[in-house]
């Protein structure tokens, strides 16, 4: 590839090709691309694209799936994929998925309208002040998670994920990116974990990607992950993140609902692009701007 280069990762699990980045003309790369997805049994090409080079994958036959705003240092990152195998690029429940973002867009949510509260946050300070915020019953606990919950919290995602594409269910993938780039925050009731969320942090980009979510079954429709992801916000914006956003389950009313009344704004859908529940699913993409 002489003059082009790309930094890829070949996730085996997803059996996809994500470009993170490239240099030089897309043109000579794509090729190098198709024979690689060819040889390792790579379904997915999806490639990571800042706006002005949008026009390079679209010419090799790469279709836009979605946008990630303020991704890249501020400027909006457009996805585009290709399929090697063609059922892959065939969305199973599209019209289901559509009712759940129509039923999530006709109640005036994904709009941003809220993220004007995000912006006050910033004036509460520290995380110790903004747990006088949280508006749970007086029985349940928000709090980041710290090395000790690693082991109950690796036990509650195995239960809550047939697959996931990250080793969650790994005590030691936990500690590792708890003690790197990612931030679990929990809720107890009564000492016992019952809701947990996450947001993995590019500090470098200014941007996070809240992920990670779940409620235990019983107490499920609570608000717990919404003031999970409230709180996570405050910290990211305490700590100069600009934005935040998530990939999240297509086919999940209560996650899509979360993030939209949240006021977070309906970018996209990434279709069969991880393997997740039960098989390959199409995830959504919501994003917010915290400041
Ligand atoms: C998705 C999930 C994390 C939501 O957690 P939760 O604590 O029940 O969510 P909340 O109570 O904060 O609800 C958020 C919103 O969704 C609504 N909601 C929750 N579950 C819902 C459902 N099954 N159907 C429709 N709406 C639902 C709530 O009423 C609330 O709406 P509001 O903004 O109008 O108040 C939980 O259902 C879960 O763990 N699912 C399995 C794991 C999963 O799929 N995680 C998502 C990975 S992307």
């Amino acid at each position: 590839m002489p003059g082009a280069r790309a930094e890829i990762v070949i996730d085996y699990y997803n059996r996809r090709i994500k470009v993170m980045d490239f240099t030089g003309r897309f043109e000579e790369i794509s090729g190098t691309l198709e024979a690689l997805a060819e040889a390792e049994e790579m379904e997915k090409i999806i490639v990571y694209t800042p706006p002005e080079r949008g026009h390079e994958p679209k010419t090799c036959g790469y279709v836009e799936e979605g946008t990630i705003r303020g991704y890249c240092a501020g400027k909006n990152c457009h996805i585009f994929s290709s399929y090697s195998k063609n059922s892959r690029g065939i969305s199973f429940h599209k019209e289901k998925e559509d009712q759940v973002i129509k039923n999530c867009l006709k109640k005036g949510r994904g709009t941003e309208k809220i993220s004007q509260k995000s912006g006050d946050s910033r004036r509460n300070g520290s995380w110790k002040k903004q747990k006088e915020k949280i508006s749970l019953p007086e029985e349940y606990t928000l709090r980041p998670a710290v090395q000790a919950d690693a082991s109950t919290m690796a036990a509650l995602y195995s239960q809550g994920f047939q697959f996931y594409p990250t080793p969650l269910h790994m005590e030691s993938y936990l500690l590792k990116t708890m003690d790197s780039h990612v931030l679990y925050f929990l809720v107890e009731k009564q000492g016992e974990i019952v809701s947990l969320a996450s947001a993995e942090m590019d500090s470098e980009n200014g941007s996070a990607e809240i992920t990670d979510c779940l409620t235990i079954l019983s107490e499920r429709g609570k608000g717990l992950i919404k003031e999970l992801i409230i709180a996570l916000e405050k910290e990211l914006s305490d700590r100069g993140f600009r934005s935040t956003y998530t990939l999240c389950r297509a086919l999940s009313s209560g996650i899509n609902i979360a993030f939209a009344s949240l006021g977070y704004a309906y970018t996209g859908r990434l279709v069969n692009n991880c393997r997740i529940g039960e098989g390959f699913e199409d995830m959504n993409i919501w994003c917010k701007m915290l400041k």
